[in-house]
């Protein structure tokens, strides 16, 4: 059932648990997470970058694809769709093509600017009754090719982001995407407290939720964090399958060459990566 994030989200900040953003990259993908998300009667946010949404074809064919699923394959818990660390245009796109919830991502850019794109986009947005998310102080490491450090929020600015009618927030608190290098200072738990201070009860969001220790996880949830966007740790979990079923030389025998069969053992360990995540993050028979 595809359902408004805001709403989904309202309910996890009620009852203290965190929703997974998963994000994405094909339909095998898709249906390795809506089928978990089913099994374990948990609600779920498909997050799609930019570069995932133009690999699988455009945003109308996503939206497509995920709504003939729910169909087919019978998934009733609550599913949204959700563009992850969207620029103006592609924000635009995905309003256009039916998508529930958008991140604009305006971060990169000087608070000023960022301030009066999120508002815009808020504007286009809720005429549809569309959520949306915005980010104040850059979340480090990779996304889609675009490199950032890592920060800490200003909280005035979260404050001033918030004002502009966001339904989520991303602030950073020293998460970074990707894999955290060893010497990572972890969470600031102190600008998170921050944060949910100067922006009320505004759901807030964990960017990098790869790797992240299940205790500092669980803390940030009791902060008021309610969306954890997972990526880089799923698709670790998937090459690592589909290598070893070829260094076994498992495609050489029978029809293992089949794409169906080699693609299987990647898709079983996604789906063990969502089942752990939706275990730390409380979300497990909330649907
Ligand atoms: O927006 C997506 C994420 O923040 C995912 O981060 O790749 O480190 O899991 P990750
Ligand atoms: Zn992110």
């Amino acid at each position: 059932m595809l359902v408004s994030t805001k709403k989904m989200l309202e309910k996890a900040e009620k009852e203290h648990y965190a929703v997974a953003q998963i994000n994405i990259n094909n339909l095998e993908w898709t249906k390795a997470v809506l089928e978990v998300s089913q099994e374990l009667n948990s609600p779920v946010i498909l997050g799609v970058s930019e570069g995932a949404g133009k690999y699988m074809g455009g945003y109308k064919t996503v939206v497509g694809m995920v709504k003939g699923m729910l169909e087919e394959l019978n998934i009733t818990v609550p599913v949204s769709i959700h563009l992850d660390h969207g620029g103006y245009d592609a924000c635009i796109k995905c309003i256009e093509a039916g998508f529930p919830s958008i991140m604009y991502d305006g971060s990169h850019d000087s608070i000023e600017e960022n301030l009066k794109k999120t508002k815009e986009i808020v504007e286009m947005a809720h005429a549809k009754g569309i959520t949306v998310e915005a980010e104040v102080g850059a979340i480090g490491g990779e996304e889609d090719g675009k490199l950032a450090a890592g920060e800490c929020a200003d909280p005035e600015e979260c404050r001033e982001i918030a004002e502009t009618g966001i339904d989520l927030l991303a602030a950073g608190i020293g998460n970074i995407h990707g894999k955290y290098p060893e010497n990572w200072a972890g969470l600031s738990f102190e600008t998170l407290e921050a944060v949910r201070k100067a922006t009320g009860h505004l759901p807030l969001v964990l960017h990098g939720g790869t790797g992240i220790p299940e205790d500092m996880v669980k803390k940030s949830i009791d902060m008021g964090v309610c969306k954890i966007n997972v990526n880089t740790e799923c698709q670790l979990a998937f090459t690592a399958e589909v290598r070893k079923y070829i260094e076994e030389g498992k495609d050489l025998v029978g029809k293992g060459f089949d794409p169906r069969k080699l693609l299987k053992p990647g898709t079983e360990a996604i789906k063990q990566t969502v089942r752990d995540k939706m275990e730390m993050f409380g979300s497990i028979g909330k649907a």
